[in-house]
């Protein structure tokens, strides 16, 4: 496998990221426990010789240091991250390329949870087949807004450039939220077979261990379905955009 997800058991339900590249190096993603990363790229003989940072919230970069003094690693991340994530070497716009194996990972500007998020889309032979989404989307949610962002600029992100993508892409988010997520979906949406089934599954299994694609994201996201009519018709008031509804849901979440 290309990506590999590594749940780190931090009370944020963290995951980091590593992704294979040519010669036996690799790329880490948001480490948290440089430690439990160090041995996982050991375990597989790849030398982490890059960390890409989503964005400048501590829990997706606190682990850099350590695995810059043990590797020599280069650190990337977003341009506005400038000043806020220390030792980066390399700053990030939209499109840029970083090469993996059998592909690269393009840089996606991803303003909304912060105006220093990045996404990283896996391309392989023309065609998008992952997106790591750091704290933009998660399986059934979407990222908050309270530490640096906005909710209406993270709608613009979600709808241009989440919606927009094929059913078939796999998503690997920052956190493993799930769970509340799709107890947050059936509040809102009390009929969504999708969003009970997948909870009973979640409940009875280990979440950290599954990954969905955008296809199971537009059954069970309370924030893919914002044209949907109980979904709607629970808002009170007038609500008369998809942005208001989601702008609604993402308030709603805030105090759930
Ligand atoms: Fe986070």
């Amino acid at each position: 496998m290309l990506i590999h997800q590594i749940y780190t058991f931090s009370p944020l339900r963290n995951f980091s990221y590593l992704i294979e590249r040519e010669n036996g190096n690799a790329v880490c993603v948001d480490p948290f426990d440089a430690a439990q990363m160090l041995d996982f790229a050991s375990s597989l003989n790849l030398t982490i010789d890059s960390i890409i940072n989503t964005h400048e919230h501590l829990d997706h970069y606190c682990g850099n240091a350590e695995i810059v003094k043990v590797t020599g690693a280069k650190v990337y991340a977003h341009q506005n991250a400038k000043g806020k994530i220390p030792g980066v070497d390399h700053f990030l716009t939209e499109n840029d390329e970083v090469s993996v194996k059998d592909g690269f990972l393009g840089v996606m500007d991803t303003p909304g949870h912060t105006f220093a998020h990045l996404c990283l889309k896996y391309v392989y032979k023309d065609k998008v087949m992952a997106v790591l989404t750091g704290d933009t989307l998660f399986n059934a949610g979407v990222g908050n807004c309270h530490n640096g962002g906005d909710a209406e600029v993270l709608y613009e992100t979600i709808k241009n450039q989440f919606h927009t993508l094929s059913d078939d892409v796999i998503l690997y988010p920052g956190h493993d939220y799930i769970k509340n997520n799709l107890e947050f979906t059936l509040d809102r949406e009390p009929s969504n077979k999708c969003a009970c089934e997948w909870l009973s599954k979640v409940k009875s299994s280990d979440s950290t261990k599954m990954t969905f694609n955008v296809g199971d994201e537009r059954g069970f996201n309370t924030f893919f379905r914002l044209d949907n009519e109980e979904v709607v018709s629970g808002l009170k008031g007038n609500v008369d955009s998809e942005k208001e509804v989601f702008l609604r849901l993402r308030e709603l979440r805030n105090k759930w």
